[in-house]
C-alpha cells in the first residue's frame, strides 16, 4: 500500500508536526446554519493565520462551494471513485485564505465504499491531518448512523443550535448520543438566529443546564450569532458573509466566536504524537 519514502515522509512529519486538530460541525435539526457557519469560521482561523482545511461532509449534497463563491472542478467523491485523480487534484487552495474539499454530488454513501475505497480516504485523511492545523467538517443534515459514526472520530464537537424547541431538543439527543459512546469529547456550543442577545443566552444557558443535570458534562459556550437578513445576501452574492458584509453585528459576532475558539483549543492543545482522530477512522472503517 504506501511504499518506503511515503512512510518516510511521514514519519519525518509527524516528529515536527502537531497533527491537525479535527472539528465536526453538527447539528440536531438540519437547516440550523452549519455551512455559513463552517464557512466563515474556517475564513477566520485562516486570517489568523491558523492553515485550515475545509471539508464538506455533506456528501451528495455539499453547498460550501456556493457560499465560498468558488468553483471545484473535482471532489472527493471523484479523488475515491478515479484512481487516477491524485489528492491535490481535489483540494481547492487559497480560496479566502483556506483550503477546501468539495462533497461531490456520488449517491454511493460511504457506508457502500470497498475497502480500497476506504483506503483512499484514509490515506487522504492522513495525509491532511499533518498537512493543516485545523480541519473543519460540515457535516449534513440529520444524524444518520454514519455521520454519528464520523462525528465520533473526530476531537471536537461544534454543535449548532437554534433558540425554537425542537432545534434545543435535537441537539441535546445528538450530544448524548455522542456523549454516551465517547464521554471524552469537548463539545461546543453556538446558538444561532437569535432574535435578541438574551433569547441566545437562554437557549445556551438551557442546553448547558440540561448537559450538566443529565450527562454530568460541561459543555463550552462559543456565543449567540443573531438572526440577521445579511446572511441571505451574502448567500445570493456567492461571497462570504464576513467578507461581503465584515462590519455587520453577525459577522462581529462570528469573530468573537472565532477567537474564543481559538482561545479555548490552544488551551485544550493536545499534546498526542499521533492523531487520535486517525486512530479512531482507522477502527471505524478496517474493524467492522
Ligand atoms: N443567522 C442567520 N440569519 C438569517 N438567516 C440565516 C442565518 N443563518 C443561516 N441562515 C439561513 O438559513 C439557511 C440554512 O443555512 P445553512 O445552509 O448554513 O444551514 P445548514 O445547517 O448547513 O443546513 P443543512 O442542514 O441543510 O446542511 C440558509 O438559507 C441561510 O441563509
Ligand atoms: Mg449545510
Amino acid at each position: 500500500m504506501k511504499d518506503q519514502a511515503y512512510k518516510l515522509r511521514q514519519k519525518m512529519l509527524l516528529d515536527s508536526t502537531t497533527p491537525a486538530k479535527t472539528i465536526g460541525i453538527v447539528s440536531g435539526k438540519g437547516g440550523v446554519g452549519k455551512s455559513n457557519i463552517s464557512t466563515n469560521l474556517s475564513i477566520l482561523l485562516g486570517k489568523a493565520d491558523k492553515k485550515v482545511m475545509l471539508f464538506d461532509m455533506d456528501i451528495g449534497m455539499g453547498n460550501i462551494h456556493l457560499l465560498l463563491g468558488t468553483h471545484h472542478k473535482y471532489s472527493i467523491m471523484d479523488y475515491i471513485e478515479n484512481e487516477e485523480l491524485e489528492l491535490q487534484d481535489v483540494i481547492c487552495s487559497n480560496v479566502h485564505g483556506i483550503s477546501y474539499i468539495g462533497g461531490g454530488n456520488g449517491l454511493k454513501s460511504i457506508v457502500e465504499w470497498k475497502e480500497d475505497q476506504l483506503e483512499r480516504f484514509y490515506e487522504a485523511l492522513d495525509y491532511l491531518v499533518l498537512e493543516y492545523d485545523y480541519i473543519i467538517f460540515d457535516m449534513g443534515a440529520g444524524a444518520t448512523r454514519e455521520t454519528l459514526d464520523l462525528l465520533l472520530t473526530m476531537e471536537d464537537i461544534l454543535v449548532v443550535t437554534t433558540p425554537e424547541p425542537t432545534s434545543i431538543t435535537d441537539a441535546y439527543s445528538m450530544m448524548k448520543y455522542i456523549h454516551l459512546r465517547d464521554d471524552g469529547k469537548e463539545f461546543y456550543l453556538i446558538c444561532n438566529r437569535a432574535i435578541n442577545k438574551h433569547e441566545g443566552m437562554v437557549t445556551i444557558s438551557r442546553l448547558q443546564e440540561t448537559v450538566r443535570r443529565f450527562l454530568n458534562k460541561e459543555i463550552v459556550s462559543l456565543g449567540v450569532l443573531p438572526e440577521d437578513p445579511v446572511v441571505r445576501r451574502a448567500v445570493s452574492e456567492q461571497t462570504p458573509l464576513i467578507k461581503a458584509f465584515p462590519r455587520s453585528p453577525i459577522s462581529l459576532s462570528l469573530q468573537a466566536i472565532s477567537s474564543s475558539f481559538l482561545l479555548q483549543s490552544e488551551k485544550l492543545k493536545h499534546q498526542e504524537e499521533k492523531s487520535s482522530f486517525l486512530k479512531n477512522i482507522r477502527n471505524l472503517f478496517f474493524r467492522r
